[in-house]
C-alpha cells in the first residue's frame, strides 16, 4: 500500500502540491487526472524518491519513506519523454536495469513479453514511437518493481497506437501484484486503465472517485468543465 498524507510541496516560492492525500492498495490502479500543470508529475517524483516533500509523509506499507532514498524504493518510473539510453542498444538499455552479470535469459524474456525481440540490437533513435514507448515499459518492470509509476506515457503516441499499448501495459501487469499509478490528462485514456481516479488542479485534488461518479456529481464548477459535463 502506497499512501500520501497531506503533503505540500514548493519550488521556487510557488506552492505546487497542497495537502495531497490518497492511498492506493497493493496490485491496485489509480490514475492520477488533471490538466497541464496541475502537479501532476510532481507526485508521481516525490513517490519515487526523485524529490522530498516539504510537509506530509509518503508511506509505503505503514512506513515512511520521507528519507528513502530513490534506488531503495522499488518503485520505477516510465518519465514523458522516456529518458532512453541513447549510446544504448535496446538490450543494452534492459540489462543495465539489472544489478548482475548474466542477464540474457531476462532480457530475452522481456523483450519477447513487449514485442520487441527482433530490435535488440537497434538503438533507440532507430525505433519508431512506439517502439520507444514498449522499450521504456521493459526497462521500467524488468527489475520486478513493487511500484510502477507512468507519467503521460502515451502523450507522444499516434492515436491509432494507443489502444494497444494500453493492452499491453494492463497485459504485463496483470500476472505481478504491481501497484500502478498512471498520470494523464486524457479522461477517456483513464476511463481505460481503471475508475480509480483522482482529479487535480492547482496542486490541489479536487475530487476522488470513479469517472463516472466525477461525471455525476461534480464537486465544483471546475470539475464541470474539465469533464466537459454539461
Ligand atoms: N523545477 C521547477 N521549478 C519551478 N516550478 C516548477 C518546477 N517544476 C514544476 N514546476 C511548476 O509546478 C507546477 C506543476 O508542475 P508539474 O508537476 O510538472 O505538472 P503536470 O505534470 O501536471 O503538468 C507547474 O506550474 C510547473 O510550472
Ligand atoms: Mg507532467
Amino acid at each position: 500500500m502506497i499512501e500520501l498524507k497531506n503533503i505540500s510541496k514548493s519550488k521556487q516560492q510557488n506552492k505546487i502540491l497542497e495537502d495531497i492525500s490518497f492511498a492506493v492498495k497493493k496490485a491496485d490502479r489509480l490514475v492520477i487526472l488533471g490538466p497541464s500543470g496541475s502537479g501532476k508529475t510532481t507526485i508521481l517524483r516525490l513517490i519515487a524518491g526523485l524529490d522530498a516533500p516539504e510537509q506530509g509523509q509518503i508511506l509505503f506499507d505503514g512506513k515512511n519513506m520521507n528519507n528513502a532514498v530513490a534506488s531503495k524504493r522499488q518503485v520505477s518510473m516510465v518519465f514523458q519523454d522516456l529518458a532512453l539510453w541513447p549510446h544504448m542498444s535496446v538490450r543494452e538499455n534492459l540489462a543495465f536495469c539489472l544489478n548482475k552479470k548474466n542477464t540474457k535469459t531476462e532480457v530475452t524474456d522481456m523483450l519477447s513479453a513487449v514485442g520487441l525481440l527482433d530490435k535488440a540490437k537497434a538503438y533507440p533513435q532507430q525505433l519508431s514511437g512506439g517502439e520507444k514507448q514498449r522499450l521504456a515499459l521493459a526497462r521500467s518492470l524488468i527489475s520486478n518493481p513493487k511500484i510502477l509509476l507512468l507519467d503521460e506515457p502515451l502523450s507522444s503516441i499516434d492515436p491509432l497506437l494507443k489502444d494497444d499499448l494500453i493492452k499491453l501495459i494492463l497485459d504485463l501487469r496483470k500476472n505481478t501484484h504491481i501497484t500502478m499509478i498512471y498520470v494523464t490528462h486524457d479522461q477517456a485514456e483513464a476511463a481505460q486503465i481503471t475508475d480509480n481516479v483522482i482529479l487535480l488542479h492547482q496542486g490541489k485534488i479536487e475530487q476522488k472517485g470513479s469517472l463516472t461518479e466525477i461525471r455525476n456529481s461534480p464537486n465544483n464548477l471546475f470539475v464541470k468543465k474539465f469533464m466537459g459535463v454539461k
